[in-house]
């Protein structure tokens, strides 16, 4: 098929790019390079350097690459800056994925796969976190996440514009040409490997008194390649509106596990501090990926958190 992937040029979607790459797609990298990197770009992808508010640019890319379906990664992620600005984020991640829509619809383009987030669920009522489950964002990223979702709903209804949202707990892990590389970085994995690597002075844990095993907040972390092939597989399940949630499920792991793992894989000492919890961190994010399993066939091969901060500190010492 020939695909476009907005966001291309970012952690998630270069290795989008990659595994469509692999799977014999043409792939076409849309990015503005806001928070992207172009040699993330894998070479066998056509890159347009381009915002997605370009309205004409964008149907001319679509138009000349005779784009099939769309891979819709791009959009604005910190969810503490979406609280203090949320206009940047409904601007972005509603306003400029509506005109993405509009184009499709123009261009009688038909298939979508949307990245959306765990975020969309809010606070959780149970765990594991099903797709079924109420959606109550507690912040304007997930809000603008869910805004999409739902229009998409009745994009599909009215016009046949057929989509699947792919809902991801904590992307994690590297492929070879790439990993994480935020400004400013604020995930936790990236985060510890650098206070291994002695780029940063240590690492604070946002409270350790919550009802957990440990203390610390419980997430789930899912490789970045078992990611990516979700989107492959989603790609040839877009004949109606779906969602699915994505993670690896079972226990989830705990900030201090992931501190512990990085401890043995880099051989390193990180320096640990304990600071106050950070207002609206659910203690515990598990994912039911039942759904994706049973529709897709997609089942995470990469698990093992110690071979996800493998991954990411060859990745990270090879940039060093
Ligand atoms: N990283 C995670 O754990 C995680 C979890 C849940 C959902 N997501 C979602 O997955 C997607 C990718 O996340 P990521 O971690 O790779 O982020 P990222 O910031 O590395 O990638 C986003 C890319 O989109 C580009 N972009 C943003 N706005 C654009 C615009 N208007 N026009 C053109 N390009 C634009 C950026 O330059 C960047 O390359 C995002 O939609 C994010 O909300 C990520």
């Amino acid at each position: 098929m020939r695909v476009l992937v907005t966001g291309g040029a970012g952690y998630i979607g270069s290795v989008v790019a990659e595994e469509l790459l692999k799977d014999g797609h043409e792939v076409v990298v849309y990015d503005n390079l806001a928070k992207g990197h172009r040699d993330a770009v894998p070479p066998g992808a056509t890159f347009v350097h381009a915002d997605l508010g370009d309205g004409q640019l964008l149907r001319e890319t679509l138009r000349r690459n005779r784009s099939e379906a769309v891979v819709h990664m791009a959009a604005d992620s910190l969810v503490g800056e979406s609280v203090t600005d949320p206009a940047k984020y409904y601007a972005n991640n509603v306003g400029n994925g509506l005109a993405l829509l509009d184009a499709m619809k123009e261009l009688e383009i038909a298939r979508l796969v949307f990245s959306s987030t765990v975020a969309v669920h809010g606070e959780p009522r149970k765990l594991p976190i099903e797709e079924s489950d109420p959606t109550d964002p507690v912040n304007p990223y997930g809000e603008t996440k869910l805004a999409f979702e739902r229009a998409l709903r009745w994009y599909d209804g009215a016009y046949g514009l057929h989509s699947v949202s792919l809902r991801y707990f904590n992307a994690a892990g590297a492929t070879e040409r790439s990993g994480e590389r935020h400004d400013p970085e604020t995930h936790l994995i990236p985060l510890v490997l650098q206070a291994a690597a002695g780029t940063r002075p240590g690492i604070t844990v946002f409270g350790d008194d919550y009802e957990t095993r440990d203390g610390t907040c419980i997430r789930d972390y899912i490789h970045v390649v078992d990611l990516a092939r979700a989107h492959v597989l989603a790609l040839g399940a877009c004949d109606g509106c779906r969602a699915y949630n994505l993670g690896c499920g079972g226990e989830g792991t705990t900030v201090l596990e992931v501190i512990d793992a990085a401890r043995a894989v880099t051989g390193r000492k990180v320096a640990v501090e304990v600071g106050p919890r950070r207002p609206g961190d659910p203690a515990r994010l598990v994912a039911s990926s039942v759904r994706a399993e049973r529709d897709l066939g997609w089942r995470p091969a990469l698990a093992d958190i110690r071979g996800i901060l493998e991954s990411a500190w060859r990745f990270a010492e090879g940039r060093r």
